[in-house]
């Protein structure tokens, strides 16, 4: 332990010589006025010694050693479960650049007004000084951040998310490339809560908070927000996609990228088992909500997965639906804000088996089967390591990534978009991410269940104005000469009971086994106004236990429906401004005009 800036581990051993990085936690320090530094390196002994800290102050409780090893519940101020997207800034020099969609601030103002609460903000406590690394260990794709925080419960989940301490710092060097995140959870007031983000100073400086999206800082803040300004200005992306790896019974691998929107089912679907029908299928994880992907020499798009570990959420998680992730959270995880059972076991609605007759809920109460409210919260999340996945690719680690045959797009809908469609060229492809609603979830703070437009589900997340986002889309066209096929996939549509149509969860299998072979080449498809569907008897439903009109239903295509559909995006596409790509309003004119023709008939 040492009070000054001199960055040391716990037995005194000097762990890096970077002078800048130095000089930015003395600066730091000097604004904040820690009691104590603490340099993070990332062995296990100091999980340990971080760990009994966090027990003793009550942030940590240790749950069942037999049932759960390792894992840990935290109880989260109740003001303070949810990205705040009201709270999040682009701090870009003109407004043009942060763009109709984001919220901004002056980078002087922002530093001005935020640094006045950071002043002082670690007095009489920690400061952790946490390096680590976004993407594979040693890939040119990776970038180094380090995280200046007061919070050990956000040291010790960077810890598991990350690639984090000694190797950051081995691999950052004597170099001055690494982001600066600095965040302080102050007195948890949403008054005084702000995610500021300086791309152009790849910096982001978060207050107010202790929750994963907007403390976590690689996750969300660099790998997203940042990741996707450094994208557009050195020609890749960095998008809200799973990567998974499909390996048929031969033995061939396909990989695809999905994006759908926070709590609409990324984690499950890079987790997925296939049922019993798809003897001999596999389902390997690369990564459950970041993809950075780059064109490689053959004209493919590779991606990585920049995280190291999942922050998912466990309501709906059990052995029925994600086994994988059930497997996966059994130990060395930290659960928030989930209920506790009497022997110190965890729950949340949708887990498996009866539900219990007292659990301690979220807020530390008694709660009942007869409780009106919900016992864990609706964003409660596991932080897990991505190594006690029993389904990790061998390549999540790889430092070339994996070649990108399908990307997918998908949203929370409850009538219009069909279960599948395969976009005709990369600029419907385009189309498709430009125009994704989703229904709002509990993974943000505010109203749950509205339909909203959430391109490419990355309406909270892009770093910069999201007409040149679209445009960068359509640009790097050029550059993938070789690139995947994109497909629009609804799982959530409903009945008029209000009951989901499809099954989902590893009967997904079925929609993937479909992608997969268009993606290859070797299945057709029926041609629609909007894109290619599958040819009756093309999907394989043999084993699934529901009726062919529930299929059909899920399937469907209303041309009236797609209509309003069709005509809501204009709206949209103006509130984007003098960014936004003819080539994509002119697409959408050109719908409606088929639309158009298609329902006039022969007269
Ligand atoms: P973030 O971590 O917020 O980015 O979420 P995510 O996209 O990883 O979502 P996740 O897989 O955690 O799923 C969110 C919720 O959707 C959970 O409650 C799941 O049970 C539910 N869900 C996931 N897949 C399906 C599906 O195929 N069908 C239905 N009906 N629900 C699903
Ligand atoms: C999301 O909200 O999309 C998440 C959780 O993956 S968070 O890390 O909080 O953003
Ligand atoms: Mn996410």
């Amino acid at each position: 332990m040492t009070s000054s800036s001199q960055p040391v581990d716990a037995s005194g051993k000097r762990i890096t010589t970077n002078a800048h990085l130095i000089s930015w936690v003395a600066e730091m320090s000097a604004l904040t006025k820690p009691e104590r530094i603490v340099w993070c390196d990332g062995s296990e002994e100091e999980k340990q010694r971080l760990t009994a800290e966090a027990v003793e102050q009550n942030i940590l409780e240790p749950l069942n050693p037999e049932k759960l090893p390792g894992c840990y519940l935290h109880r989260s101020n109740p003001n303070d479960v949810a990205r705040v997207e009201n709270l999040t800034f682009i701090c870009t020099p003109t407004k043009e650049e942060a763009g109709p969609t984001n919220n901004w601030m002056a980078p002087t103002d922002a530093y001005a007004k935020v640094g006045t609460l950071f002043d002082g903000s670690m007095k009489g406590r920690t400061m952790y000084v946490v390096p680590y690394i976004m993407g594979p260990k040693g890939s040119k794709m990776s970038k180094v951040g380090v995280e200046l925080t007061d919070s050990i419960y956000v040291v010790l989940n960077q810890r598991i998310m990350t690639r984090m301490g000694a190797v950051a710092l081995d691999m950052l060097g004597s170099s001055n490339d690494f982001n600066r995140g600095l965040h302080s959870v102050l007195d948890c007031n949403p008054d005084r809560r702000y995610i500021c983000h300086f791309p152009q100073d790849n910096t982001i400086w978060s207050i107010g908070s202790g929750y994963g999206g907007n403390v976590l800082l690689g996750k969300k803040c660099l790998a997203l927000r940042i990741g996707s300004y450094l994208g557009k200005k050195e020609g890749w992306l960095a998008e809200h996609m799973l990567i998974l790896g499909v390996e048929s019974p031969e033995g061939e691998m396909t990989y695809v990228a999905a994006a759908f929107p926070s709590a609409c089912g990324k984690t499950n679907f890079a987790m997925m088992i296939p049922p019993k029908r798809f003897k001999g299928w596999k389902i390997w994880t690369v990564g459950d909500d970041i993809a950075w992907m780059r064109v490689g020499t053959d004209g493919r798009l590779y991606a990585v997965n920049p995280e190291n570990g999942y922050f998912g959420v466990a309501p709906g998680t059990s052995y029925e639906s994600n086994p994988n992730a059930m497997k996966t959270v059994m130990k060395d995880t930290i659960f928030t804000n989930v209920a506790r059972t009497p022997d110190g076991d965890v729950w949340w609605e949708g887990k498996d088996g009866p539900i219990p007759a007292e659990v301690t809920d979220w807020k530390g109460n008694p709660w009942t089967p007869q409780s009106t409210e919900k016992a864990a919260h609706p964003n409660s999340r596991f932080t897990a390591p991505a190594k006690n996945n029993p389904w990790l690719s061998k390549f999540s680690d790889d430092p070339d990534g994996v070649p990108i045959s399908a990307i997918i797009l998908g949203g929370r809908r409850a009538t219009t978009v069909p279960l599948v469609m395969q976009a005709f060229n990369w600029l419907n492809g385009v189309f498709f991410g430009a125009t994704l609603g989703s229904e709002t979830t509990a993974a943000a703070t505010g109203k749950v269940g509205i339909v909203r437009r959430d391109p490419f589900a990355m309406l909270p997340f892009c770093g910069y104005n999201m007409g040149e986002y679209f445009q960068h889309w359509l640009a790097m066209q050029s550059q993938i000469t070789n690139p995947p096929k994109i497909f629009l996939v609804n799982w959530f549509r409903k009945s008029k009971d209000g009951k989901f149509l499809w099954p989902g969860f590893g009967e997904n299998m079925r929609v993937l086994k479909w992608i997969v072979d268009r993606a290859r080449l070797r299945v057709g498809g029926q041609e629609t106004v909007f894109g290619w569907v599958p040819k009756a008897g093309d999907l394989d439903l043999s084993g699934l236990d529901i009726s062919h009109e529930q299929v059909d239903e899920a399937t469907h295509i209303d041309l009236d429906e797609w209509e309003t559909e069709v005509q809501s995006y204009g709206e949209f596409f103006d509130s984007l401004g003098p960014a936004m790509p003819r080539a994509l309003k002119l697409h959408r004119e050109l719908l409606l005009a088929r639309i158009e023709a298609v329902k006039g008939g022969h007269g």
